[in-house]
Parts: structure tokens; C-alpha cells; sequence
């Protein structure tokens, strides 16, 4: 039986869930691991939104509560959040519009082609410090508000309390999955960017006594900035939705070491896994964060964190749009 949130919160349904969890046999054969479970949130099934769908449905549903008519989303060109908030914003009514670090990029693709197609207003900082949106986007707000509109400020990644309610809603979804296949895997493995993602399925695992630990590849952050934000925002989550716990530091777990050449720059290691991951199983990992979650998995067999004989399930977080993006 699937365990319920002891908080209900106000939430603007999205996407297409559950989502599917299955075996990925040969790709487990190909890396050394027993048995990989791949919980295919690439398949929410709103805007092509990944892990986003489950925390907007959570941040639409608090803008709607609090009568906001605007949404401004906070990131960078080819965030997948934004995208996913810009249409959200859209199927829920609300006006969408970005901001985002740098220049107009000449050519529009990848996540931008979606943030076009949904008309969205997107606002370029000009600026190439990623730093300056927060500042400009709080600049917006205050215009808006004093032109009589009601703003509500998605920032980067979704990640706060109220959005990661979403992965705390998924591990509990996760956990009748994995009771129905008799599953006790050791591991969870995920991509961890704006760390929202991983902070509710800490805060979810904690709640419900979950069998895996969940240890996040870091895709952007250093450990330093990292560590203390996952603490954070999980805590901030579960005290949100009153599950009665405390995270402590040995919840945290993340890995450094598979960012490569930078945020948003392919790894020679996380293109050696989307070929991999593509091969063996059909699945289309993106160069950002879920082909980079997958180096980290095989990182993990190979220095004997994760153990041959382990299982583990890997949350694929989506972000099939960078794909096929050039700019970044
Ligand atoms: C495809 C994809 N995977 C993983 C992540 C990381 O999630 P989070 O930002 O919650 O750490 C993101 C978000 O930026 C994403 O777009």
C-alpha cells in the first residue's frame, strides 16, 4: 500500500505518473551489478519535463493558492526546469516568463525551441555570471508588483521545500514499486544539479525506512556547496510536510568526480555511458546530468562502493532536449 503524504499540499496535476520501474539487464551484465532498476521519470510525460513535472506540479499548486497570474522562471538557456515551468505556467493560465544569464543565443535550440513554442517572455540578463538572474528576476517581480501583477518566482531547479515535496511523493511511489517486485536494492543513484531532486528523496527515504542509501552525482555544485544545501533543503521538506524526521549528515551522500570539463560539457566518461546506456537498453541519457549520473554509477562498481552483487535503481531524470542542443 502506498504511503500517504501526512501534509496534502495544494498541487496542479502534470504529468503522466507513476512512472514506469523496470530492469535494465544488460546494461547491469555490461557494467558488473546484479540487477539496475532504471525509474524512468524521463517518461512524466509533460513537456518532455523529466524529474521537473513532479516538483512543478507542487510549485504550480502553491502559485495558484496564492492567486499569483505570473510565473518567472529562474536559469540558464537550456535549463530543463525552466522549460518545464514556462509550460506549465501555460497549461495552468499563468503568464511565463524566464530569466536567464547571458546574451540571446543566435540560434534557438534544444530547451529553447520549447520555451518558444509556449510563447514564453524570456528575459536575457545579459550578463555571463550565472549570479545575475537571481538579482534580475527579483527586479522583474518588484516591476510586475507594482504594476498591479501577482509574480510567484520559480528559482533554479525548482528547488525548494514546496518542489521537493515532488521526490518525497515519488519515493513513496517508488517504495510500492519496489515492494510489488520483491526488491530491497542497496543503492539509489541520481543526477544532482540545483540538489531538489536528491534533498526529497533523502527526506522520502528517510520517512519511509528505505532500504537504499541515495548518493548523488554532482553535476554542477562542488561538495562544499553541495553538502550543506542537501542538509537544508531536505530537512526544510520534511518539516514542510511534517513526516517527524531529522536528516543528518550520514543521509547526505554525493559523489564529485564525474562533472568532467565543466557544467553542461560532455564527459569523455559520461559519453562512454549514454553510448552504453543507449546500446544495451534503448535509453537516451543527456550529456548534462543523466549520462554523467550513469559514469558515476559505473565509477561506484569499479572503486567497490557498489558491490557486484548489489542491486541499485537509477532515476533517470530526463533532459532529452540537450541532445540535441548545441548551445549550452
Ligand atoms: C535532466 C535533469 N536531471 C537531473 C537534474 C538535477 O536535479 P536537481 O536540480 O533537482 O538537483 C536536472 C535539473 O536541473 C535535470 O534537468
Amino acid at each position: 500500500m502506498r504511503r500517504a503524504l501526512p501534509v496534502e499540499l495544494p498541487r496542479f496535476r502534470l504529468g503522466q505518473l507513476p512512472t514506469p520501474l523496470h530492469d535494465a539487464p544488460r546494461l547491469a551484465r555490461a557494467i558488473g551489478v546484479a540487477r539496475i532498476l532504471v525509474k524512468r521519470d524521463d517518461l512524466t510525460g509533460f513537456a518532455g519535463g523529466g524529474n521537473k513535472v513532479r516538483k512543478m506540479e507542487f510549485l504550480l499548486g502553491d502559485a495558484l493558492a496564492g492567486g499569483a497570474d505570473t510565473i518567472i522562471a529562474v536559469g540558464g538557456p537550456q535549463s530543463n526546469a525552466v522549460r518545464t515551468a514556462l509550460v506549465a505556467a501555460r497549461a495552468a493560465g499563468l503568464d511565463p516568463i524566464a530569466v536567464m544569464y547571458g546574451d540571446p543565443p543566435a540560434e534557438r535550440d534544444g530547451n529553447l525551441v520549447l520555451d518558444d513554442l509556449a510563447g514564453a517572455r524570456l528575459v536575457f540578463t545579459g550578463q555571463a555570471d550565472r549570479a545575475s538572474m537571481e538579482p534580475a528576476a527579483e527586479a522583474l517581480a518588484a516591476d510586475l508588483r507594482a504594476a498591479g501583477k501577482r509574480p510567484y518566482v520559480i528559482p533554479r531547479g525548482g528547488a525548494t521545500a514546496v518542489g521537493d515535496a515532488g521526490y518525497v511523493d515519488a519515493s513513496a511511489e517508488l517504495a510500492e514499486q519496489l515492494d510489488s517486485l520483491g526488491a530491497a536494492p542497496a543503492h539509489l543513484v541520481v543526477a544532482t544539479g540545483s540538489c531538489g531532486t536528491q534533498a526529497g528523496l533523502i527526506a522520502g527515504a528517510a520517512w519511509l525506512g528505505a532500504p537504499y542509501d541515495v548518493r548523488g552525482i554532482l553535476v554542477s555544485r562542488p561538495r562544499e556547496e553541495a553538502v550543506p544545501r542537501l542538509l537544508e533543503l531536505a530537512q526544510a521538506t520534511a518539516d514542510l510536510l511534517r513526516l517527524g524526521i531529522t536528516i543528518g549528515p550520514e543521509d547526505v551522500r554525493v559523489e564529485e568526480g564525474f562533472l568532467g570539463p565543466g557544467f553542461g560539457i560532455a564527459s569523455p566518461e559520461g559519453a562512454a555511458a549514454q553510448r552504453l546506456a543507449l546500446a544495451s537498453e534503448g535509453l537516451v541519457l543527456d550529456p548534462t546530468y543523466t549520462a554523467k549520473a550513469m559514469a558515476g554509477v559505473i565509477g561506484l562498481i569499479n572503486d567497490g562502493t557498489i558491490r557486484p552483487d548489489a542491486s541499485l535503481v537509477f532515476v533517470h531524470t530526463g533532459g532529452e532536449p540537450a541532445v540535441y542542443a548545441r548551445s549550452h
